[in-house]
């Protein structure tokens, strides 16, 4: 059986005492067991949310990293700060980052390969723009994305992996993939996936699902037979839209 897994992105949202506030409710509430609930603070409320959780069956994400352990890179943060923290998960290449701080493939091969090789999980994000998806691209866009960042990664390695499908044209706008649009995408991403990896482990990769994700539709998009579980940004800032997901998913 493949791994579910529902995973809350803040993005650049809440203090610490905001974040603390949400994590207790969640934790609280948090009702089954088989998904993995991840939750992804900014980096101001990773340690605080990170004790929060200790113990409890969530897992501590971060939204970003730098792929260099140490050094002259002010501003940035590096794996090994993130593992200290007890962060299991990073979001990379999340279109946000790609859009507004100019990531590129490679730069997003590089912190894929830094998660990994200080042995935490890197959550992938792909997606085509509304352009690219009215141009007939959608396929050509992330098949680009998933094999520029995945370079390089071991068959072993893969098995780390979370894929999040993301289309850019969902984010934040209330507007969903259909479910059958996100299976076609699932599907094909997990083709590409066992091409890369085999079918062995590319079959057991979890994909989720991005893009105005919420209690009235988590059924079914997680209804769907490729379709692992969610990358949540909005509804996930409130504990009472959070957990209606985690209830209503499939
Ligand atoms: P929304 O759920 O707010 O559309 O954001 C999705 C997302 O970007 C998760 O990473």
């Amino acid at each position: 059986m493949r791994e579910r897994i529902i995973a809350g992105n803040w993005k650049m949202n809440k203090t610490v005492p905001e974040a603390l506030e949400l994590i207790e409710t969640i934790k609280y509430e948090l009702s089954r067991d088989d998904y993995k609930i991840v939750v992804c603070p900014p980096f101001t409320a990773l340690y605080s949310v990170g004790g929060a959780v200790s113990g409890t069956p969530i897992a501590l994400g971060a939204q970003n990293v730098f792929w260099e352990d140490r050094g002259a890179f002010t501003g940035e943060i590096s794996p090994v700060m993130l593992a200290d923290l007890g962060v299991e998960f990073v979001i990379v290449g999340h279109s946000e980052r790609r859009r507004y701080f100019g990531e590129t493939d490679e730069m997003i091969n590089r912190k894929v390969r830094a998660v990994l090789a200080h042995k935490m999980r890197p959550i992938l994000c792909v997606g085509e723009t509304l352009e690219q998806r009215e141009a007939g691209k959608t396929i050509d866009v992330v098949t680009h994305q998933l094999r520029e960042a995945l370079k390089g990664v071991s068959e072993s390695e893969a098995k780390r992996l979370v894929i999040a499908y993301e289309p850019v044209w969902a984010i934040g706008t209330g507007r969903t993939a259909t479910p059958l649009q996100a299976q076609a995408a699932h599907a094909f991403i997990r083709e590409e996936l066992n091409l890369m990896f085999g079918k062995e482990v590319g079959d057991q990769i979890p994909i989720l699902y991005g893009g105005s994700v919420k209690p009235d539709n988590v059924a079914d998009l997680t209804g769907m037979p490729d379709v692992d579980g969610a990358l949540v940004g909005g509804a996930s800032l409130k504990a009472e839209s959070f957990i209606g997901i985690i209830e209503n998913a499939q």
